[in-house]
C-alpha cells in the first residue's frame, strides 16, 4: 500500500467513526474497526507493537481507539490493572477493570500485557499498616498474585511482576515498603508466586532510566544474575524507555546489548521521547524549548527510527517481546501533567494524527537490519 492509499484509508476510517457512540467499547465498534483498518505499524512489524492506555479513554475517545486498533496489536493498562485499582482491601479484589481490558484485547485480537503486580508507587492506602507485619505482607503478596495471575492464566501473556526495584539513580535497591518488610527476597518471592499461578506467562522485571544510567542498569543486571543463579523463574527484562532526545544512541545500544546478554525476553515497555528535561520527580520538569518546532519533530522522527532499528538489530529475534508506547497521543501523555512540562513525546499529535515520529517508527520497522 502506498502512502496516498494509506492516508485515504485513514480519512475514511475517521469519517466512519464519527457515527459511533462515544460512551462504550461495544463488540460492534470493535468489529467495525477491525474490518476497516488501514495497514498500520503492526502490519509492517515482525514483533508486537503496543501501547498503554486507560480504559476511560478507550471508551470515550473513538479516534484514539481507532488509531490504536489500526496500528497496534498489544495493549497494557496504563493504570487500571495496578494494585491500587484492583486490591480495594486485604481480601477484596475488584477485577472488573482487568476483565474489561481483557475483553477489549480478546475482541480485537490483541495481546494483553499485565502491568504491574508489585510496585511501591501503586500501593493501596491500607497496605502500609499491613506491611508492619512481614509475615502478613508476604501472605497477602502470595494470595494476591495467585488470585490475580491465576484468574488470567493463559490470557494475560506476560506481567511486570516487580516494577522499579532499583533506586531512581545508581544500582542499589529502593527502600520501599516491600523491601523494608521482606528484604530483597520479596523480588524472588513475587516471581515464584507468579510462576506458580501461570507457568507459561512471561515474567518481567521492569525499570526506568536503565537505558541511560549504566550504574542502575548494572545494579539491575546483578539482581537478575542472582535470581537466575537461584533458579527463580524470571523470563523478561523491561526497559521502560521514557527517554530523551539527548540520550546518546550508543549508550542506549550498549544497554540493550547488556540486557540481551541475559537471555531474557526484552520489552521496551513504556516508550516515549521528550525534548525537555526533568529531575525524575513530580513537577520537576525543566522547560528547555518554548516551542517544539517542525525541525525538532523531524529530529524526534530520527530518534524513534533509530530506537526501533537498534532494538531490531541488537536484540535477537527470539528475545524481542515487543515495543510498547506509554500512550500514543500527545493529547494524553502523562509527561506534561506529571512533570509540569509542555512536551510532545508520542507518535501522534494532539489531534491523534501521525507525527514525523510515527513515520520514524514505520521506517524503523520496515528497514533492512543486519
Ligand atoms: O483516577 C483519578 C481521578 O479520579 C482523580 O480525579 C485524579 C486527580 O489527580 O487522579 C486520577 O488518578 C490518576 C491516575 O494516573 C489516572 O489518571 C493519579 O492521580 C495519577 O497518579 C496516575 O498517574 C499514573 C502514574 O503511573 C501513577 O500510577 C500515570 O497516569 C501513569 O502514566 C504512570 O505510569 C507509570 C508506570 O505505571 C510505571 N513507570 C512509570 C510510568 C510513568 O510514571
Amino acid at each position: 500500500m502506498n502512502k496516498l492509499t494509506f492516508y485515504l484509508s485513514m480519512l475514511c476510517c475517521c469519517l466512519m467513526l464519527t457515527a459511533c457512540s462515544e460512551n462504550t467499547v461495544t463488540e460492534q465498534q470493535a468489529t467495525t474497526a477491525s474490518t476497516t483498518e488501514p495497514q498500520g505499524l503492526k502490519d509492517a512489524a515482525d514483533f508486537p507493537l503496543g501501547t498503554a492506555v486507560n480504559l476511560r479513554l478507550l471508551q470515550r475517545d473513538t479516534q484514539l481507539r481507532q488509531q490504536i486498533l489500526a496500528n497496534l496489536n498489544s495493549i497494557t493498562a496504563e493504570n487500571d490493572m495496578k494494585m491500587r485499582s484492583i486490591a480495594h482491601s486485604r481480601d477484596s479484589f475488584n477485577f472488573a477493570p482487568a476483565d474489561r481490558m481483557l475483553a477489549f484485547a480478546e475482541t480485537n485480537n490483541m495481546r494483553l500485557f499485565g502491568h504491574a503486580l508489585i510496585w511501591h508507587s501503586s500501593s493501596p492506602d491500607w497496605l502500609p499498616a499491613l506491611a508492619e507485619d512481614p509475615v502478613a505482607l508476604d501472605n497477602f503478596m502470595r494470595e494476591y498474585i495467585h488470585a490475580y495471575v491465576g484468574r488470567y492464566k493463559g490470557k494475560v501473556d506476560g506481567w511486570d511482576v516487580v516494577n522499579e526495584v532499583m533506586n531512581t539513580a545508581g544500582g542499589e535497591y529502593r527502600e520501599t515498603l516491600w523491601y523494608k518488610a521482606l528484604g530483597k527476597d520479596y523480588v524472588a518471592k513475587a516471581f515464584t508466586y507468579a510462576h506458580e499461578a501461570d507457568p507459561d506467562a512471561v515474567l518481567f522485571y521492569n525499570d526506568f532510566n536503565i537505558e541511560r544510567d549504566t550504574a542502575k542498569l548494572h545494579g539491575a543486571l546483578r539482581m537478575i544474575e542472582e535470581l537466575q543463579a537461584q533458579g527463580i523463574p524470571i523470563s523478561g527484562l523491561g526497559f521502560q524507555m521514557h527517554t530523551r532526545m539527548d540520550i546518546p544512541n550508543d549508550v542506549i545500544a550498549y544497554t540493550l546489548q547488556k540486557g540481551a546478554e541475559t537471555g531474557l525476553q526484552i520489552h521496551l515497555s513504556e516508550v516515549d521521547i521528550i525534548f525537555n528535561k526533568h529531575d525524575d520527580t513530580q513537577g520537576g520538569g525543566v522547560q528547555v524549548y518554548d516551542e517544539i518546532t517542525p525541525e525538532l519533530l523531524d529530529q524526534q522522527k530520527e530518534k524513534y527510527k533509530e530506537l526501533v532499528r537498534m532494538y531490531r538489530s541488537i536484540v535477537p529475534k527470539t528475545q524481542q517481546y515487543g515495543i510498547t508506547f506509554w500512550g500514543v497521543s500527545d493529547r494524553y501523555t502523562w509527561i506534561n501533567g506529571f512533570f509540569n512540562l509542555k512536551d510532545k513525546p508520542t507518535i501522534f499529535d494532539e489531534q491523534h494524527q501521525p507525527k514525523p515520529a510515527y513515520h520514524g517508527v514505520m521506517e524503523g520497522v520496515m528497514m533492512e537490519v543486519e
